[in-house]
């Protein structure tokens, strides 16, 4: 008989709060590395701050129960740590790339700056793995979308460019809220995400 696998991450009794407004009331999940597990829930019932909860970016909120990710509460990290956890460990396709995305940069820095400072390339490589990342998620050609400002693409670009952004140094666990909403529906269901190995994340066609 074969071991059940240790999670990845595991929440339990997840609380987040803004002020006296308890907002998510301690929830408990589990996600096996190369699971996937979709949150299913009305608008307004907690899907977004329970992501965000995890990644600690909720500025004011108070979040309180456990979040073990590897082992690790990341209720007890430290923000040095939680800035190596981000991206590095855990990335997120955030629900509005608009503004997750830096209105000064363009594409190509954005994505490059992931590489060069979470996985220290060299300029040279990083630059060649942006362009690898561009064209696993579509944004074809290559060199137009390296260029371009976040204001220059569309919608459903803009989340390629995000999702391109979150897969870069392929994290253990990837968190993804919404992730297709801005992407037309013929392309949703060939623009399948899945937790880990985050090689080869995208399914064809591209
Ligand atoms: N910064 C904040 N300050 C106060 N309340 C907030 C804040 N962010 C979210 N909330 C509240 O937390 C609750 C959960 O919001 P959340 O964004 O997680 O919902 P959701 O399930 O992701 O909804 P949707 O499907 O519309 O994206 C909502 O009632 C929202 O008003
Ligand atoms: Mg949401």
């Amino acid at each position: 008989m074969s071991a059940v696998p240790k999670p990845l991450l595991s929440l339990r009794q997840w609380r987040v709060a803004f002020g006296a407004n308890e907002v998510v009331h301690g929830i408990d999940l589990d996600v096996a590395a190369g699971e996937r597990l979709a949150l299913v829930g009305e608008s307004g019932s907690g899907k977004t701050v329970t992501a965000l909860g995890v990644l600690r970016l909720l500025g004011s909120a108070r979040l309180s129960g456990h979040c073990w990710f590897d082992g690790e509460d990341l209720l007890q990290a430290s923000e040095a740590r939680m800035q190596q956890v981000r991206g590095q460990h855990i990335a997120m396709v955030f629900q509005e790339p608009m503004t997750a995305l830096n209105p000064l940069f363009t594409i190509g820095d954005q994505l490059a700056e992931v590489f060069l400072l979470k996985m220290a390339l060299s300029r040279q490589d990083a630059w060649h793995r942006c362009a690898e990342m561009l064209r696993q998620t579509g944004l074809t050609p290559v060199d137009r979308f390296m260029g371009s400002y976040p204001h220059q693409l569309s919608g459903g670009q803009r989340q390629r460019a995000m999702i391109a952004m979150a897969l870069a140094c392929k994290p253990k666990l990837l968190l993804a809220d919404e992730p297709t909403t801005a992407l037309d529906v013929s392309m949703r269901d060939k623009f399948w995400i899945c937790s880990t190995p985050c090689k080869e994340k995208l399914a064809r066609p591209f």
